[in-house]
């Protein structure tokens, strides 16, 4: 018999980062915890590693029957599988940028669309889709990254919608910049080579995309929301967590004209417009 607290929670991408502190904290808690990896080590942990590839149909379908034959049930999921491209559009072939929105974006649209009847037969579920500042501003050198955020945003919205009639919550996670892996796993645009156009601009500000990053705040803390949502009764449409002044630029967005909003985030990443 399981505590009446304890809830079944399935986590993508839990062997690194965001999703292994989500994972790590949740099984403290004592919620019944199954990460997910494309490659899951042998090495023990406290909770259960699937094997899953989110780009994969059949990967996703084995994963979630095997948590349901082993539980029965799965109360929460969380979309964080995915990973940062960098380079400018032009550079970007366009099977990087489908790559990159296969696993983003897709990913989640698979894992839903697997985890939806159950939850629906069982008239409960919450999912929680981690999203990104890129998923509220268009990032420079990172547009299929924030296409591919921007692209759950609206998922999400729309999911919200049909599923409630069912008794399931589906709520967006907007992390700033979080330290973790990220930043090393990050795949480069191929042609961001030298003799791009955009070389220069494009270094000074990876440069900087780099630093944020690993001057972010420690993935812990977006796990303790994460917590705060599983215990939620009702959650909203989406959830900021970072450092201050990350948030405060996503919130003042609506607020400021849109070409001021544009030149501070250009400036941010070193980038005028030619005089
Ligand atoms: N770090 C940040 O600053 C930040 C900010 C905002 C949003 N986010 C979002 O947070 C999420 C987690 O990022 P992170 O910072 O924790 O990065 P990370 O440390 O690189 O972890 C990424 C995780 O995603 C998994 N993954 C990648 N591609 C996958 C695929 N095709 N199928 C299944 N799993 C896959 C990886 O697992 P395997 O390689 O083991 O398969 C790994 O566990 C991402 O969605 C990211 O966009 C991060």
């Amino acid at each position: 018999m399981r505590p009446p607290n304890c809830k079944v929670i399935l986590i993508t991408g839990a062997s690194s980062g965001i999703g292994k502190a989500c994972a790590e904290l949740l099984t403290a808690e004592d919620h019944i915890v199954y990460g997910t990896s494309r490659r899951p080590s042998a090495m023990p942990t406290e909770y259960r590693m699937l094997e899953m590839d989110v780009t994969r149909d059949d990967s996703v379908q084995r994963a979630v029957e095997r948590v349901l034959a082993e539980s029965g049930t799965l109360d929460v999921v969380v979309n964080n599988a995915g990973y940062a491209l960098a380079g400018s559009i032009e550079d970007t072939t366009l099977e990087e940028a489908q790559q990159q929105l296969d696993t983003n974006f897709m990913g989640t649209v698979r894992v839903c669309k697997a985890v939806l009847p159950p939850m629906r037969a069982q008239g409960s579920g919450l999912l929680i889709n981690v999203s990104s500042l890129g998923g509220a501003l268009g990032l420079p050198f990172q547009a299929f990254y924030s296409a591919s955020k921007f692209a759950l945003e609206g998922f999400t919205e729309s999911l919200r919608q049909e599923v409630a009639p069912f008794g399931i919550q589906a709520t967006l996670i907007q992390p700033g910049d979080v330290r973790t892996p990220i930043t090393d796993n990050r795949l480069q645009a191929r042609q961001s080579a030298p003799g791009s156009a955009y070389r220069a601009c494009f270094e000074a500000a990876l440069r900087i995309i780099e630093k944020e990053e690993q001057a972010g705040v420690a993935p812990e803390q977006v796990a303790r929301l994460v917590l705060a949502l599983v215990n939620h009764p009702s959650v909203a449409v989406r959830y900021t967590v970072g450092h201050f002044s990350q948030r405060a630029s996503t919130a003042s967005k609506p607020f400021l004209p849109s070409r001021m909003f544009e030149k501070l985030v250009m400036s941010f990443y070193g980038l005028s417009r030619r005089s």
